[in-house]
């Protein structure tokens, strides 16, 4: 992918038309909704009821959900309006009262240094354009001693399997920048400032009509990735767990992601 301020910007054009579009839809996600993953990002977050945190790329504010209730604020912010707006309703109606909401762009955030106990960003990072960038930002906005817990779909360090994953992640959804591998979040982490504390692994089995259903991928791209996915390498479908119905339709593949606990030195 290029590099250049232009490209970055269209990128950014590109996740607000997809996220605007598409905003009832990450609210309503029964994956980005529930998950081990979110359990564990409470787990390890070492919450008191007197810290400030901030929540990057919100989408349907189920991060910020989860963290509510431990911390004294949660400030939630998204790139895209209409996705705040929808993570706000939502929020409210939840009964949440101690949140407050900013349109932010992850790579520029708009808070003083030092501002945040505790900042998350959970299944994004892969839309930004300057990844090392963000994480940057996140060392910037946080006090001494917060933690920075991310998570995000990640590829994996073989690049024929890294390029697959990118590769399906791009076409489902245009506005998708890359997963990283984990020796990527190192550099970026460690290059921050943050300390990694801890790292873990886990897998998301995407249901391909309801994966493609969400992103509204036109049905004549929905047959051609599928048929690209279907005629990969048989060490692509191993790895990716593609799994074929009866009828010759692709049912589901599996890919991998990363949780990341960083502290700020
Ligand atoms: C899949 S959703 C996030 C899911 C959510 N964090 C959760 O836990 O359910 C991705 C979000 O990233 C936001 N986003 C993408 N690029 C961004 C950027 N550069 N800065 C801030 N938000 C961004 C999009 O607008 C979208 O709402």
């Amino acid at each position: 992918m290029s590099n250049t301020p232009h490209d970055h910007d269209e990128q950014k054009t590109q996740v607000q038309d997809y996220f605007s579009r598409t905003a009832e839809s990450y609210v309503s996600s029964f994956s980005h909704k529930s998950g081990d993953d979110l359990q564990r990002l409470i787990e390890l977050g070492e919450w008191d009821r007197q810290q400030q945190a901030l929540d990057i790329a919100t989408g349907g504010g189920h991060t910020a959900l989860s963290v509510a209730p431990h911390v004294a604020r949660v400030t939630v912010t998204d790139l895209t309006p209409r996705m705040l707006e929808k993570a706000r309703e939502y929020l409210v109606a939840q009964g949440v009262t101690n949140a407050e909401f900013v349109v932010a762009d992850a790579e520029r955030l708009p808070f003083a240094d030092a501002t945040f106990d505790r900042v998350t960003c959970r299944i994004a990072a892969h839309h930004f354009p300057n990844v090392a960038r963000s994480v940057q930002e996140v060392a910037r906005v946080l006090k001494s001693g917060g933690i920075y817990l991310l998570i995000d779909c990640m590829a994996p360090s073989d690049p024929e399997l890294d390029s697959f994953d990118n590769t399906v992640e791009k076409w489902r959804d245009s506005s998708h920048g890359r997963s990283c591998t984990p020796e990527e979040w190192q550099v970026f982490f460690t290059g921050a400032g943050l300390q990694v504390e801890h790292q873990e692994f886990f897998r998301k089995t995407h249901h391909y009509d309801d994966w493609t259903l969400r992103s509204q991928l036109p049905d004549n791209e929905k047959a051609r990735l599928e048929q690209f996915i279907l005629e990969s390498s048989s060490r692509s479908q191993a790895y990716f767990e593609v799994v074929q119905r009866a009828d010759g339709h692709l049912e589901s593949f599996t890919n991998d992601f990363i949780l990341l606990k960083g502290r700020k030195r």
